[in-house]
């Protein structure tokens, strides 16, 4: 994709398949829609009187118009004046991408960047924008056997008209989306691939590939002997009911200042991400409706992936270590019984009493592994609970932390991002549910508060470091006719990383 920006003057002028300009439910044009309106005899306001209500979420195409040098028009529906937000920004530039898309064209200009609202600055419009051209254009074709049936977007060229005094931010929040949605598009893809192609190794070598993509990039991945020598007894467990190989994989990001010299390094900033890349249960079997979609358990890897793409895109002046446990969860002659006593890496004994809470016994010996790079904080990202669809849907992630400084940078990255996260408790007195009677901890405290007692467990391994835990298991993936994964939470993570860099 091709992004530019143009200045909004002369904006009747623009030569374009499509132009966007938004208009708000109370008859107020924006500056650009008045533009459009004056040089059009009245065009705009003519079709906000007929047939355009200008809806939050709505768009009305207006071809040919007199005095207009664009093909179309399209007028994006802002809602209410009073009301607009970065929210509504967002999903504005959503509706005209995927406009584009759709209408099959080469090219559009978007003026709704413009428009100010209160809760984003302009280099974060231009950003949002940037990112739903991303989110419009992602095209899944890996597994189609006529591809010619499902042609890729055209789309190739994008442009922003904002004013002259604006360019500058303008080009930085679009570099800053331009690499969030590259990095959501790997993240969709790998979520999007069926778990007999996106395999513990495929991950592995995804990593491997940004490595030689970007100088920035550094990985390494381990196998079953070296991680039975980490001696991740939790971990293997896991990965022992599957004949596919497990693979622990080190995914690092040093920024140039940190490859050039060693002093004044800051600590890196690691992520550690669910890769169960399908997961049935185990012996505690799933029921057989939509266990399809258990190929995206493995969607925290592939989000620490997509923001590795990110950052190293950006070469962001900040260390990013990504750590990824990564194994099937399947029942087999092999596989944890409920009861089986197991010793992860930090030495503590768990009990197993339900072998479909796998995923924090993955990532328990992950996060004893990242204590070895005194990090300044470790965030791990994880489909760990259906709980939390129940609690939160498909809006918020979940966010756990007992660091108020790294909870509240995490939240407000997510608002910043329009990838937002909510705050749930991790009390102490919650952790009375995983007392177990034969191990140091249970894998699970009972129906009451479920994803509070997944956090309660993996805060037992981070004693020693600032830590927050992302519950991604409503936000990574969508349901129903728009199956498919959604790439989130890299616009909140790389936002955060930004914001550390
Ligand atoms: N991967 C699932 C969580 C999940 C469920 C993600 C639905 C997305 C959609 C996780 O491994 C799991 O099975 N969790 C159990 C925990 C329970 C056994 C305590 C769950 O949520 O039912
Ligand atoms: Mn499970
Ligand atoms: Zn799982």
């Amino acid at each position: 994709m091709e992004f530019s920006t143009q200045t909004t003057a002369s904006l009747h002028q623009i030569k374009t398949a499509a132009l966007a300009v938004g208009v708000f439910t109370d008859g107020i044009l924006s500056a650009a829609a008045d533009i459009i309106d004056r040089a059009s005899n009245g065009a705009v306001r003519e079709a906000l009187k007929s047939e355009f209500h200008a809806k939050a979420g709505t768009h009305l195409v207006l071809r040919n118009l007199p005095g207009i040098s664009a093909a179309r028009v399209i007028l994006i529906g802002l809602g209410q004046h009073d009301r607009y937000n970065a929210a509504t920004h967002a999903n504005a530039e959503f509706t005209f991408a995927h406009y584009c898309v759709q209408a099959n064209l080469a090219e559009g200009v978007t003026a709704l960047a413009s428009i100010e609202c209160a809760d984003a600055s302009v280099r974060n419009r231009a950003q949002a924008a940037a990112v739903a051209v991303g989110r419009a254009t992602y095209h899944y074709d890996a597994t189609f056997g006529k591809r010619d049936r499902n042609p890729a977007p055209r789309l190739k060229k994008f442009a922003l008209s904002i004013s002259r005094n604006q360019a500058s931010h303008t080009q930085q929040g679009l570099k800053n989306g331009a690499a969030i949605a590259h990095g959501m598009h790997l993240t969709r893809e790998l979520g999007d691939l069926p778990a007999n192609i996106c395999t513990p190794t495929y991950l592995g070598n995804t990593a491997k590939k940004l490595a030689k993509e970007f100088k920035s990039i550094k990985a390494e991945v381990l196998d079953r002997k070296q991680i039975e020598a980490l001696k991740m007894g939790s971990f293997l467990s896991v990965a022992r009911g599957s004949y596919e190989a497990p693979a622990f994989i080190i995914i690092k990001h040093v920024p140039a200042s940190a490859r050039a010299s060693d002093k004044g390094r800051k600590a890196p900033i690691v992520l550690v991400g669910k890769g169960v890349t399908f997961d049935a249960g185990g012996i505690s079997l799933k029921p057989a409706g939509n266990m399809d979609e258990m190929k995206y358990d493995m969607c925290g890897a592939a989000s620490v992936l997509g923001t590795l793409r990110a950052v190293a895109e950006l070469d962001l002046d900040q260390e990013v270590i990504g750590l990824i446990p990564t194994c099937e969860n399947l029942p087999s002659g092999r596989a944890n019984k409920p009861g089986d006593v197991v010793t992860s890496m930090s030495g503590q004994t768990i009990e197993i009493l339900n072998t479909d809470a796998e995923g924090r016994l993955i990532l328990c010996d992950a996060l004893t592994y990242a204590e070895r790079f005194k990090p300044a904080a470790v965030i791990d990202i994880a489909t760990l609970t259906g709980a939390c669809i129940v609690a939160l849907g498909h809006v918020n992630s979940g966010l756990f932390s007992k660091n108020d400084v790294l909870a509240e940078s995490l939240l407000a990255a997510g608002r910043d991002a329009n990838d937002v996260a909510w705050r749930l408790p991790l009390e102490d007195a919650y952790q009375e549910q995983l007392h177990s009677n034969f191990a140091d901890i249970a894998n699970i405290g009972g129906p009451p508060a479920g994803s509070v007692t997944a956090a309660c467990f993996l805060s037992r391994f981070t004693g020693n470091y600032p830590w927050a835990h992302l519950d991604i298991a409503g936000t990574a993936w969508r349901s129903g006719k728009e199956k498919g994964a959604t790439g989130r939470p890299v616009p909140l993570l790389v936002q955060y990383l930004l914001n550390q860099a």
